[in-house]
């Protein structure tokens, strides 16, 4: 039998359609800024350091997501939240104007080596952006180059925060490529009441699979980082 199509995730014009279409919307993906948030505030070494003048997030993939706003609320002073979609990165630019930490620009996040020099940021937040990548026809190659990527961005001691579907025999391999000596940790993100939009999301992404819970990979990069 053969097996079906991928859904059109790693298609960047299916993105800009959907869009287009409503360029007001905001959807979160998996799951809610609020139930991720207290997730991440677990994992960095302390509580407050994220809230220190210099520290620098990094959101790839945002689309029209809360988390960047989220985070910055949160006390992540500079946040910095990158699209392929020309469309949702002009209705993010208009949304969050009057918040001039919060940047957004269009980048394709296989190769950044054009807008980026590393290293420059302590937190990445790739929220549902591997998974995507993976849907294209030449996934695997994407998806570890921007891998490679975000190891490229990361400062001495900071986290490449992957947040995916998908159980670790189906990622793990991607974050430990050649060259990528950081420390893996696999954690379950239980969310619990699933929210409608975590919902909507799963049954386009994993319809087969019905699972609600969702793994949250950890990559901290050696160094002394954050604290
Ligand atoms: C599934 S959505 C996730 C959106 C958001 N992170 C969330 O959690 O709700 C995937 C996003 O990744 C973006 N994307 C896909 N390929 C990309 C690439 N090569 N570079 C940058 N963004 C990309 C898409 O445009 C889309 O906005």
């Amino acid at each position: 039998m053969p097996l079906p199509a991928p859904p059109p995730y790693g298609t960047p014009s299916y993105w800009d359609v959907r869009y287009a279409a409503d360029p007001e919307a905001s959807f979160d993906w998996y799951c809610t800024a609020d139930e991720l948030i207290p997730v991440l505030e677990t994992i960095l070494p302390a509580k407050d350091d994220f809230r220190r003048d210099e520290f620098e997030v990094f959101v790839p993939g945002c689309g029209n997501s809360t988390l960047p706003a989220r985070l910055h609320a949160a006390g992540m002073r500079n946040v910095s939240a990158v699209d392929q979609s020309p469309v949702v990165i002009a209705a993010m630019q208009e949304r969050y104007a009057s918040i001039p930490e919060l940047d957004f620009s269009i980048v394709d996040c296989v190769d950044m080596r054009e807008q980026l020099e590393g290293p420059c940021f302590d937190l990445i937040v790739d929220k549902a952006l591997l998974d995507s990548l993976l849907c294209a026809e030449d996934g695997a190659s994407k998806a570890s180059a921007a891998v490679q990527e975000m190891y490229r961005l990361l400062n001495p001691g900071g986290v490449y925060v992957v947040v995916s579907f998908a159980e670790p025999e189906r990622r793990q391999a991607f974050l430990l490529g050649e060259g990528l000596d950081w420390e893996v940790s696999i954690h379950e993100l239980a969310v619990a009441g699933v929210s409608e939009h975590a919902k909507a999301a799963e049954e386009e992404t994993a319809p087969a699979a019905g699972t609600r819970t969702y793994f949250a990979y950890l990559c901290r990069k050696p160094g002394v980082g954050l604290g």
